[in-house]
């Protein structure tokens, strides 16, 4: 399993500037939500908060949650105290009422869980009718690109190393086939409207982009998806 507090200063100042959340990741969860001004917005796995404060600063209204203790309270530094901010699971009962929220916002969390029923069927009751969840996740591609061998219909563990502002973690995830993520979306009431594989921000410096991406504009390594709680 993967605590977020094991690493969270060290993921956040990260985050906050790196290639793939920073110059690609936010940017398209941001171009994808679109004209946000005046909606009341859930941030779910919020972590240290930079989509929420990128959307507050588009005049949303954000509330959100993380499982990690150490990552909420960077959230709440970040947003300030009057943001609402819970150190809660995703998949358990959420301390909103129903359809309350314009949008969920759902940036690189899902893949954290075996099981999405619990938490998507949560995720559309705190949503209005029509309301969006926006949501990015592991590309499911990537599962047989770094190990040829592995069976990609199984709902699999996987895990992988990364070095964060000079720190390494291992981050263990559930990969899942296509088919499965959107069966689950379907199953817990959301409509597909848009599956996205973004291009990399325009504005990425280019000392970000290791050689053999110069030239190019997109990459392998989320995939994003638009739904509409119906
Ligand atoms: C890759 S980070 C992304 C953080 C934030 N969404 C962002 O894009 O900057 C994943 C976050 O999901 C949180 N997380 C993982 N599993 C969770 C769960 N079951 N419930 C709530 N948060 C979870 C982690 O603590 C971590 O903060």
């Amino acid at each position: 399993m993967t605590d977020y507090d094991d690493f969270a200063d060290a993921y956040s100042t990260d985050n906050d500037s790196n290639l793939t959340n920073g110059y690609y990741e936010r940017p398209a969860m941001i171009d994808l939500a679109g004209h946000v001004h005046g909606r009341r917005i859930l941030d779910a796995g919020c972590g240290s908060g930079p989509l929420s404060a990128a959307l507050r600063e588009k005049g949303a209204t954000v509330a959100g949650f993380d499982a990690s203790a150490k990552m909420v309270e960077l959230a709440r530094h970040r947003l300030g105290q009057d943001t609402e901010l819970h150190v809660m699971d995703l998949g358990e009962p959420l301390p909103f009422a129903d359809e309350s929220f314009d949008d969920v916002v759902c940036s690189l969390v899902l893949h954290y869980l075996k099981d999405w029923n619990g938490a998507l069927t949560e995720l559309h009751r705190v949503l209005k009718p029509g309301g969006r969840l926006i949501t990015s996740v592991n590309h499911p591609i990537i599962h047989k690109m770094i190990d040829p061998k592995a069976d990609y219909f199984a709902i699999t563990q996987r895990s992988d190393t990364h070095t964060f502002n000079g720190q390494t973690a291992t981050l263990t995830y559930w990969h899942r086939p296509l088919h499965a993520m959107t069966d689950a979306f379907t199953q817990a009431g959301f409509r597909l409207t848009r599956i996205s594989e973004p291009p990399f921000s325009p504005h990425t410096p280019k000392e970000l982009l290791p050689p053999h991406m110069q030239g190019r504009t997109s990459f392998l390594s989320f995939l994003f998806f638009v739904l509409e709680a119906h």
